[in-house]
């Protein structure tokens, strides 16, 4: 993948997610309508672009901003009027929203076992039965298997399955209640 396909069109800084990792993530949203949610939103690249292309919509960006504080100055340069922010961990979120908020969630946050496991359980609360949940990394090798083992643990005894990937990010979709 060229680096080209990590820049975004009228943003500053980069996306950490390749441009049809970020296309699935648009369409998705597209698809499903409602509002979104992206777990560690770095420079908000990633957002605005899928915000772009999903006008009238929120986007709801999480992100501790612990280790790159100096995203925010990026995030903020970048924000179209439907991104909105939280800054903390996904948990604290759902402990304040309403079940089912979001249609469609993007977990690229904290990469480790425990902070996988924290954001997939948030998305349990915060995701419609009928969405969609977007894993970044669950393939890719520098993680070892935490993500697809915080995966295995909290969404397939939830009735989520994985449908299919793109690059390196698994989509979930759950089976209807018959
Ligand atoms: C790989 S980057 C996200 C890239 C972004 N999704 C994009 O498309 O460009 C990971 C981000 O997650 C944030 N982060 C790390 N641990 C986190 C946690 N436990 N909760 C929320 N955000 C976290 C980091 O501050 C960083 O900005």
């Amino acid at each position: 993948m060229s680096i080209a396909a990590y820049r975004v069109v009228d943003t500053v800084g980069f996306s950490l997610i390749a441009r049809d990792e970020r296309q699935l993530f648009a369409d998705a949203w597209r698809e499903l309508g409602g509002r979104a949610m992206e777990i560690g939103t770095f420079d908000g690249c990633t957002a605005a672009e899928v915000c772009r292309a999903n006008p009238g919509r929120e986007l709801w960006c999480v992100d501790t901003f612990q280790l790159f504080p100096s995203c925010v100055s990026n995030w903020l340069a970048n924000q179209v009027d439907n991104m909105r922010l939280f800054v903390g961990h996904s948990p604290m979120l759902a402990a304040v929203l309403p079940k089912a908020f979001f249609h469609v969630a993007l977990i690229d946050g904290g990469h480790s076992y425990e902070a996988c496991k924290a954001d997939l359980e948030s998305c349990l609360h915060l995701v419609a039965p009928d969405g969609t949940i977007l894993v970044h990394d669950y393939t890719a090798k520098c993680f070892a298997d935490a993500i697809p083992v915080a995966c295995q643990e909290v969404l397939m005894p939830n009735g989520w399955t994985l449908e299919n990937s793109v690059g390196k990010t698994a989509c979930f979709r759950r089976e209807p209640a018959i």
